[in-house]
């Protein structure tokens, strides 16, 4: 297949799952949340995606052969340790302890599974593309959603930005490297691995949220 129409399936199988989402919106989401104590629970787990973030596209940059690569995940280590700082702030705001949060279960999957990744096409397709679509999709709808309390759209609405000013490079990334049929067949793999291990996370966090239960 065209790199190009690879990539838009991509971005299709990503915005279909964004849309199955919106029947039934996750805790992760903010909205659907009443008390301040369940916000500040899914922002900790919140924050620690950003550093976990931070750890995985930096962990990348060694085995990153392609410099234009290497050059956008040193810039996004960065950019998730300014996403956590706004988080910190926001949590400390509301007298909360930013890192008193043990990970899920199933977060700490996810992540983990991303970090096993070895090719620039499937890391990039399963990571900025399909997890960070899924999360500033959410991030969007909350910020439009007006019931979600400013000390929690503040910070968000910086995040969001900084997402906007990025442009779509993993599809930019796809078009360029995803140009084999094997490689678009491992690109495939990884993002059906992130979403399933992304609705796992939101199930999670919907369970510890509303239940108290982490597992
Ligand atoms: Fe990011
Ligand atoms: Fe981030």
């Amino acid at each position: 297949m065209d790199s190009r129409e690879f990539a838009k399936s991509i971005e299709k199988q990503v915005s279909d799952f964004c849309n199955g989402l919106d029947a039934k919106l996750p805790a992760y989401s903010f909205i659907p949340l009443t008390t301040d104590e369940m916000r500040i629970k899914v922002m900790q787990s919140r924050l620690f995606n950003e550093i976990r973030a931070g750890e995985i596209f930096g962990g990348w940059l060694k085995s990153t052969t392609e410099l234009d690569v290497k050059k956008i995940l040193a810039e996004a280590t960065h950019e998730e340790y300014e996403h956590a700082q706004f988080l910190e702030e926001a949590l400390r705001g509301k007298g909360a302890t930013p890192y008193d949060y043990n990970p899920l279960p199933a977060q700490m999957a996810m992540f983990n599974a991303f970090e096993g990744l070895t090719e620039t096409v499937e890391r990039i397709a399963a990571f900025p593309m399909a997890g960070e679509g899924v999360a500033d999709y959410l991030i969007a709808k909350s910020l439009k959603a007006g019931t979600v309390p400013s000390w929690v759209t503040a910070p968000y609405q910086k995040i969001h930005q900084d997402e906007a000013e990025h442009g779509n490079y993993p599809f930019e990334i796809l078009v360029k490297y995803a140009t084999t049929a094997e490689k678009q067949e491992r690109a495939s793999r990884a993002v059906a691995m992130s979403l399933i291990l992304r609705r796992a996370y939101f199930e999670n966090l919907d369970r510890w949220v509303y239940e108290g239960n982490p597992y």
